[in-house]
């Protein structure tokens, strides 16, 4: 049996969907039935049930809140996977968790590769990666995917947000100077559930192909919509916020992409997908 973790999320929504159309079994719990802070809970929920896959979408991902949040980031995004990967060995299930782009400080101008070393530029960057160090630390033998700029049908992410400003707006600003890649959740639960089936564990990068910074996001999707209205560049010292983020963190997905056989699709293709499913 597969238990999902933070299930009512973007990524685990995802995999609710791949599970029921695979007709796999999976119990989908978020934090009122399973908190993943609590381990006397984590520990009574697992007793009596044969779990072989344990997946943990659920974390703190309030990237700009996180630096006054510190101690309920570190809760979630660091302790958390590590308490999770215990349980995982203790019951003998396999473990997949996420991290993220904002492991890496930005500095490169090539796709960032498992191999190159985080310096982490916010305190959600530098929890997550504490989290991977915690993961590899308590089960070594544990899948760690980072991803970047997740959007789904679930969940309030920019992608949506494009499409709400496009019906109440006549004129958008977007940031040029930030690039990285989108990863369509549907495609990270896939991408995700086929490397599991390798038991090729370790750490792995994965965004959708391609790279991309905000506005040629919203160029895409607007027109892909027909919006009439007037979309302009902006910078990032345009809209201050309170964490800093790298300025290029699209991931190399490579190492994913050789272990499973199979190539991950574009951003544009996820987005027109998105728009055919959703609209
Ligand atoms: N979203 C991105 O752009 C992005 C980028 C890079 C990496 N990632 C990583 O990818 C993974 C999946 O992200 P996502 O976008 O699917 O996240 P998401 O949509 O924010 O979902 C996270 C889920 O976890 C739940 N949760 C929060 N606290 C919990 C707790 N104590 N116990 C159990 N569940 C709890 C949340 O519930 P509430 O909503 O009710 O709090 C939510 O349903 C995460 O590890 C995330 O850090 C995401």
């Amino acid at each position: 049996m597969i238990l999902i973790t933070g299930a009512r999320g973007q990524l685990g929504m995802a995999f609710q969907r791949l599970f029921q159309r695979e007709k796999i079994e999976c119990i989908a719990t978020d934090k009122e039935e399973l908190n993943i802070t609590d381990e006397i809970v984590l520990r009574d929920f697992v007793k009596g049930k044969k779990i072989s896959l344990l997946i943990n979408c659920a974390a703190y991902n309030q990237v700009d809140k996180a630096e006054a949040e510190r101690g309920e980031c570190r809760k979630l995004n660091s302790e958390a996977p590590g308490k999770l990967a215990i349980l995982a060995g203790k019951i003998g299930a396999d473990y997949i968790t996420y991290s993220t782009d904002f492991v890496f400080d930005g500095e490169k101008n090539s796709p960032y590769t498992e191999e190159d070393i985080p310096n982490p530029l916010s305190v959600y960057g530098r929890m997550k990666w504490e989290g991977e160090k915690a993961v590899f630390r308590e089960k070594q033998d544990s899948f760690i995917i980072r991803t970047s700029w997740i959007f789904g049908k679930d969940g309030n992410n920019f992608i949506q947000k494009i499409l709400e400003w496009a019906g109440t707006k006549q004129e958008l600003f977007m940031i040029d100077d930030q690039i990285s890649s989108l990863s369509y959740a549907e495609d990270l639960a896939y991408f995700s559930w086929k490397l599991f089936q390798t038991k090729q564990y370790g750490l792995y990068h994965f965004s959708n192909s391609g790279e991309s910074s905000k506005y040629d996001q919203a160029k895409y999707i607007l027109e892909k919509i027909h919006w009439k209205g007037r979309l302009h560049r902006a910078k990032r010292e345009d809209f201050p916020q309170e964490a800093k983020r790298p300025k290029y963190s699209k991931l190399d997905s490579s190492k994913l992409e050789k272990a499973i056989g199979e190539k991950i699709p574009s951003w544009e293709d996820a987005i027109c997908r998105f728009l055919e499913e959703s609209l």
